[in-house]
C-alpha cells in the first residue's frame, strides 16, 4: 500500500468497470476511501470486493450520473458518512460510433446527458463542498475525441470538448478556493467498453494498434496512474490542463505512411 492519496475521501464515477474500476483499486492501493459510483451494483460491487480484499477501504453508492438529484445525494452521503469530500473524479461515459446524419435525435440527447451534463452536475455539486472546505480536486475524463475529431464521433466529441472547457472554467474561477480541476484524455484503451465495440470492426484491434506510436491499446491502468498523480498534492501547481494518455495518439498529424518507401533511385 502506498501513501500517496492516504485518508482522501475520493468519489469515482463509473467506476464498476474499465478506467473507473482500475482508478478505484490503484486509489484505495495509494490510501484514499472510495466512493465506487456505478450504475451497475453488481459491477460496484465488484470493485469494492477487489478492494476490500487488497485490504483497502472503499463502499458502492448506486446512483445514474445523469440524474442531477442523484448526483447530489451521492455526494450529501459522501461527505455525512465520510465527512468531507477531496477527490470528485467524474469519468462514467462513452459512445460507439455512429454516422452524424443517422444519429436519431433520442441517442443524441443520451449522448449529451451521459458525457456532458453528469460532468456538469457531478463538478457543481462537488463545488459547494469544496468551496466550504477550500479544498478540493476535481478530475473528469474527456476524450481524443474531444481534442480532435474523430469518425462518426461527433456528438461525443461534443460532449468531451465540452468536458474540455468545464474543466478549464472550473480552474480558472476556484483555484482562489483551493480547487483544482484536470481533465484526462484516454486513448484508445483496452477496456471493455472498448474491446466490446472494437469486436464489431473487422480487423479491428491490429489497425487500431498501427495508428498508435507506442504500438499498443492504453490499459486502464495506463489512466489510473495518470488519475492519483493528478489527484496527489504532486500535482498541487496542475490546474486546468488536460493530460492525454494515449501512447502519443494526439501528437500525430495525419500523413501517408512513408515508412521503408524511400526511393533508391
Ligand atoms: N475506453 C476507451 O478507449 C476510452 C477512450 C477515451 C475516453 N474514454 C472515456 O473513459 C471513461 C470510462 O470509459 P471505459 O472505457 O472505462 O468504460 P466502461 O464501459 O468500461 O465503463 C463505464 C462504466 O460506467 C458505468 N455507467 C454507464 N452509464 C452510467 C451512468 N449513467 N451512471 C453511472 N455509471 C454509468 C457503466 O456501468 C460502466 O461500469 C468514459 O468517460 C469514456 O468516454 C474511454
Amino acid at each position: 500500500m502506498g501513501e500517496r492519496l492516504a485518508g482522501r475521501i475520493s468519489i469515482i464515477t463509473g467506476a464498476g468497470s474499465g478506467i473507473g474500476a482500475a482508478s478505484a483499486r490503484l486509489f484505495a492501493a495509494q490510501g484514499a476511501r472510495v466512493v465506487v459510483n456505478d450504475i451497475d451494483a453488481d459491477a460496484a460491487a465488484a470493485t469494492v470486493d477487489a478492494i476490500a480484499k487488497s485490504g483497502g477501504d472503499a463502499v458502492a453508492h448506486v446512483a445514474d450520473v445523469t440524474n442531477p438529484e442523484a448526483m447530489d445525494a451521492l455526494i450529501a452521503r459522501t461527505v455525512r458518512d465520510l465527512g468531507r469530500l477531496d477527490v470528485f473524479f467524474a469519468n462514467a461515459g462513452g459512445a460507439v460510433p455512429e454516422p452524424t446524419e443517422k444519429v436519431a435525435l433520442a441517442e443524441y440527447r443520451r449522448l449529451i446527458a451521459l458525457n456532458l451534463d453528469s460532468v456538469f452536475y457531478g463538478t457543481q455539486s462537488a463545488l459547494r463542498v469544496m468551496m466550504a472546505q477550500r479544498k478540493g480536486v476535481i478530475l473528469m475524463t474527456t476524450s481524443g475525441a474531444g481534442l480532435r475529431a474523430v469518425r462518426h464521433l461527433a456528438v461525443y466529441g461534443m460532449a468531451k470538448a465540452g468536458v474540455i472547457s468545464l474543466a478549464r472554467s472550473i480552474a480558472a474561477d476556484y483555484g482562489r478556493y483551493g480547487i483544482r480541476a484536470n481533465a484526462i484524455s484516454p486513448g484508445p484503451m483496452a477496456t471493455p467498453g472498448f474491446l466490446g465495440w472494437l469486436a464489431t470492426v473487422r480487423d479491428g484491434l491490429r489497425r487500431f494498434e498501427a495508428q498508435v506510436p507506442i504500438g499498443r491499446l492504453g490499459t486502464p491502468e495506463d489512466i489510473a496512474h495518470a488519475a492519483v498523480f493528478l489527484a496527489s498534492d504532486e500535482a498541487s501547481f496542475v490546474n486546468g490542463v488536460t493530460l492525454p494518455v494515449d501512447g502519443g495518439v494526439h501528437a500525430v498529424f495525419a500523413s501517408p505512411a512513408v515508412d521503408g518507401a524511400a526511393r533508391s533511385d
